[in-house]
């Protein structure tokens, strides 16, 4: 499955065959560049990055690393091998062959499906679009733009998807792909979290950590779905998403292992005297990580949903790793436990299963979430100090479902209205926090060197060392 770069769309499609296509995805390709000079990292248009580009979706050697300007990226379409023999997992249609092509009556809610992950990915892009600006050092610079260049590519994947299998609607929904922008106000973002803006690097790494993983347990239920195509290019992208995860976990991690150091130094945990030596105070990551966790389980949707239901049951999307699961994967009169508030308390309510699958996927993402928070800990625990960053309650600042709008604490007591008004400050970032924060960033761009705020990573980048050329500025 090597793919093919001697094409102006690299692919491992066989594009060369299906003219039409090719036309349709060769008119979209310079708008996607217009958009990536637009609004994609600025300032970084003649920058050599040393980034990994796939030769194979192969699982060895899938990746060679090279200096690339970044518009020049060689983004193109791959997906995993196809199993002609692959058969639907869960749902209705359990036991039937996978789709080839777009069964008319699922024909709505599988473009929306693809349009709302397709939108998710060049958002991120825009978000980020001025971190490279205040970049902590050449390592973390390359990283930010890998994960800048392969949400371009998840673009294009699902691009590929609208204008292969959904003809003149396909195309319109590939173009407004281009046309919407994060944050705005009349053209937003489909998802909330996805007009937030990311305005520092302590943001970037939260954001990766959590909503690039919100990514793969989306990625992880379409990867399941009955229409073959969209579960092997899915697949595919799953492999370059633990990248990102990566960027995230490490990023945080860095940080606080810079703080723990300096508060071991200067013997204090006074978050005063540690931001006076230029580190972040442990109180302020913590209300960072309160923020983006909330904001990421949002987007899981509504604790209950219809839509859920009937996307489960005929094929479209599955559970997250469906195929370890031991039950019968059709869930009809099976219950699942969510939560709402009643008489100003927290109770649990069993709901039938099929229209809980929104929480279940939340809780599968939470349950993986707070793994990685175990190990920023360690840390901690490492360094002999003794506080412990924690994920707020699933209840905490939610927007969307049946907890929205209601009043918690970050350990899941609801509180009034002025309790909320008082703490507020104390359980997210305040505009104080994200000013300090701010005021850190600077740009460092000497090979080898960090910003005071972060400690180097252990490794460099494909056993490059740390002090690696890993941007060239042209
Ligand atoms: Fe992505
Ligand atoms: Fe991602």
């Amino acid at each position: 499955m090597s793919i093919d770069y001697t094409q102006k769309i690299p692919n491992n499609v066989n594009l060369a065959d299906d003219r039409t296509l090719q036309r349709a995805l060769e008119q979209w390709q310079p708008n996607f560049i217009q958009w990536w000079d637009d609004v994609g990292p600025e300032g970084s248009t003649n920058y050599d990055v040393y980034l990994r580009t796939a030769t194979s979706v192969d699982p060895q050697g899938w990746a060679v690393f090279d200096y690339v300007k970044m518009r020049d990226y060689r983004w193109g379409i791959f997906l995993n091998p196809a199993d002609a023999n692959r058969q639907i997992q869960f749902g209705d249609h359990k036991g039937e062959k996978a789709w080839q092509d777009v069964p008319g009556e699922h024909r709505a809610n599988l473009r929306r499906i693809i349009v709302t992950q397709g939108d998710t990915e060049p958002a991120s892009v825009e978000q980020q679009r001025h971190l490279g600006l205040t970049a902590p050092s050449l390592y973390d610079l390359r990283n930010l733009f890998q994960v800048n260049v392969e949400e371009g590519r998840h673009l294009w994947a699902m691009v590929y998807l609208l204008q292969r299998f959904f003809g003149r609607d396909g195309r319109e929904e590939a173009g407004a792909l281009l046309e919407r922008t994060s944050g705005d106000v009349n053209n937003p973002r489909i998802l909330g979290a996805f007009n937030e803006k990311t305005p520092d690097w302590l943001a970037f790494f939260m954001f990766t950590y959590f909503t690039d993983r919100d990514g793969k347990f989306q990625l992880a239920a379409l990867a399941e779905s009955a229409f073959d195509p969209l579960a092997r290019t899915t697949k595919f992208m799953l492999t370059e998403e633990a990248h990102h995860m990566f960027v995230g976990e490490s990023g945080v991690s860095r940080v606080i292992q810079r703080t723990a150091q300096v508060m071991n130094e200067l013997k204090t945990d006074d978050p005063k005297k540690i931001r006076e030596a230029g580190a972040i105070d442990l109180g302020t990551i913590q209300r960072y990580l309160n923020f983006h966790y909330s904001v990421t389980i949002d987007l899981f949707g509504a604790d209950q949903s219809s839509n859920a239901a009937t996307f489960y049951s005929s094929g479209l999307k599955g559970r997250y790793e469906e195929g370890k699961r031991s039950d019968d994967h059709v869930l009809k009169g099976q219950t699942y436990k969510v939560l709402e508030v009643k008489d100003g308390q927290l109770v649990e309510k069993d709901v039938p299963m099929l229209n809980a699958l929104n929480e279940v996927l939340r809780d599968d993402f939470i349950k993986d979430s707070v793994a990685g928070v175990g190990r920023w800990n360690r840390v901690l625990e490492k360094a002999a100090i003794a506080t412990r960053l924690v994920v707020p309650h699933k209840a905490f600042n939610r927007k969307i479902g049946a907890l929205a709008g209601i009043r918690m604490s970050p350990e899941g007591r609801v509180v009034s209205e002025e309790e909320w008004k008082a703490n507020e400050g104390r359980w997210l970032p305040s505009d104080e926090d994200r000013a300090f924060v701010a005021s850190l960033m600077g740009r460092v761009v000497e090979p080898g060197r960090f910003a005071n705020w972060i400690a180097p990573p252990a490794m460099g980048i494909n056993k490059q060392p740390v002090d690696f050329e890993y941007v060239r500025f042209g």
